[in-house]
């Protein structure tokens, strides 16, 4: 079923969410690096998740399941085998930059592939600084997008300032810093998440991080000789992101998210939603790499806010949903410096203005951002709303409809399975109501 029909719902209860999208992604490629048999719980069980898995699995790393989220990989520590398909990422931008940054310097002929939405997303960003390492990259498609081959080559170690907030470069660069000869030292704008570096840190990759700048000093063309581990993933902060924004602005509803992943570099949009008055609390758990605990949200009255500057890299993936909390707050809501978000799944800025203004909601749409209207009565619109293949469009979507008057029809919802495959499931269970 690719469309899925909903009323509007009053949303409470308890839950637990899927793996962490970024956690489980680089954890793939680490324990396929390592030397023996990691045991990982917790991995994200979404098409994301699994097309990095495949990728590594064509470069002769194994790995088996032992349930839907738990599974053993076998890394091949170096000793990677040219594959004989090409590398189908799917829809993930996260899997594609990181591997190129890996496969960079392995010594092997390889080409990524992936869906239509990933073939329209930039890949100069990483192909740019990591051709500077030595590097050989070919972008066939039309505009410095997918299909990228790339050809055996060696590294060597730069010093890169990177131009946009990414985590994605900044791992990728990382990832490749691990296969070079000398260091690689890396200049954030601002502060992305730092999963990678955590992750380094657990697998004894020794790590220079002094405020923006990050310095490793690659292992050369043999890369480096680390150890298999057991790890548990956290779930997904993001995707807890949906329950907490549909239960903020309804007063008398109430949801605990156990077990999140709360890396302080995620979780921007929890200061964002007690600016508009709403109701959190947290609970910290024993820290694991990064960390880890419940959230509690009690609704209440939203009020508009303004959302810019260093803020969005650290809630980048949660604008979306920000948008929809603008969109039943009251006053303005203003997101600036935010034109990464026309370069995600889909264009965020103006998909998300546009399913607004469909729910009645006067929205203005500027090149960085919009500037929201709240309204307290949200118009369900009868005609269907698309995702574009955007996973967090789609349950977005959803999470507005919560606050709308009537049912909706949402095209094109397969997508969220890149993410949260248990999201209909789980917004059943809360009290939803799908037709
Ligand atoms: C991610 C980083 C972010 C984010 C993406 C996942 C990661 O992208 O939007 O969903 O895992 O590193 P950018 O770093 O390119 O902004």
């Amino acid at each position: 079923m690719n469309k899925c029909k909903i009323l509007p719902n009053n949303l409470s209860g308890v839950l637990t969410v899927p793996g962490d999208k970024s956690i489980s992604q680089r954890v793939t490629l680490l324990c396929g690096i390592a030397k023996g048999r990691s045991h990982i719980k917790g991995f994200l069980n979404g098409e994301d998740a699994k097309s990095t898995l495949l990728a590594m699995k064509s470069l002769g790393v194994k790995f088996e399941f032992l349930s839907d989220t738990e599974l053993f990989i076998d890394g091949i520590s170096g000793n990677f085998i040219q594959p004989n398909n090409k590398l189908d990422l799917g829809n993930s931008g996260t899997g594609t930059r990181l591997l190129a940054g890996l496969l960079s310097g392995l010594g092997i002929n390889v080409e990524i592939i992936g869906d239509k939405s990933l073939s329209s997303r930039p890949m100069n960003r990483i192909k740019i600084p990591l051709e500077k390492m030595g590097a050989k990259i070919c972008l066939s498609g039309e505009n410095n997008t997918l299909p990228m081959k790339i050809s055996s080559s060696r590294l060597e170690g730069i010093t890169y300032e990177m131009p946009v907030a990414s985590a994605q470069v900044k791992s990728a660069l990382l990832f490749a810093g691990l296969y070079a000869k000398g260091s690689t030292t890396i200049i954030e704008p601002s502060f992305t998440r730092d999963h990678t570096e955590k992750l380094f840190e657990l697998f004894n990759i020794p790590l220079n991080i002094d405020h923006y700048k990050i310095s490793l000093d690659g292992f050369g063309a043999l890369g480096p000789k680390i150890k298999s581990q057991n790890i548990n993933i956290p779930g997904d902060f993001s995707s807890a992101a949906f329950w907490i924004v549909a239960v903020a602005g309804k007063t008398g509803l109430k949801v605990e998210i156990k077990d999140v992943g709360l890396n302080p570099k995620r979780i921007a949009l929890l200061e964002v939603l007690k600016r508009m008055g709403a109701k959190i609390k947290i609970k910290y758990q024993n820290k694991n790499y990064d960390p880890i605990g419940t959230v509690f949200v009690e609704g209440s009255k939203l009020r508009g806010t303004v959302i810019s500057g260093d803020e969005i890299p650290n809630l980048i993936d949660e604008l979306p949903i920000i948008a929809v909390a603008g969109a039943i707050a009251s006053g303005k809501t203003i997101i600036r410096d935010a034109e990464e978000l026309r370069f995600k799944e889909s264009d965020r800025i103006a998909v998300m203005a546009t399913h607004l203004k469909s729910f009645g909601v006067k929205v203005i749409e500027n090149n960085d951002g919009m500037e929201i209207d709240g309204s307290n009565k949200l118009i369900s619109p009868k005609k269907e709303l698309d995702s574009y293949g955007d996973h967090r469009i789609a349950m977005s979507l959803a999470i507005l409809n919560s606050y709308g008057s009537d049912e909706i029809t949402i095209s094109n919802v397969k997508c969220v399975d890149t993410s949260y495959p248990e999201f209909w499931k789980h917004f059943k269970l809360l009290g939803g109501i799908i037709k």
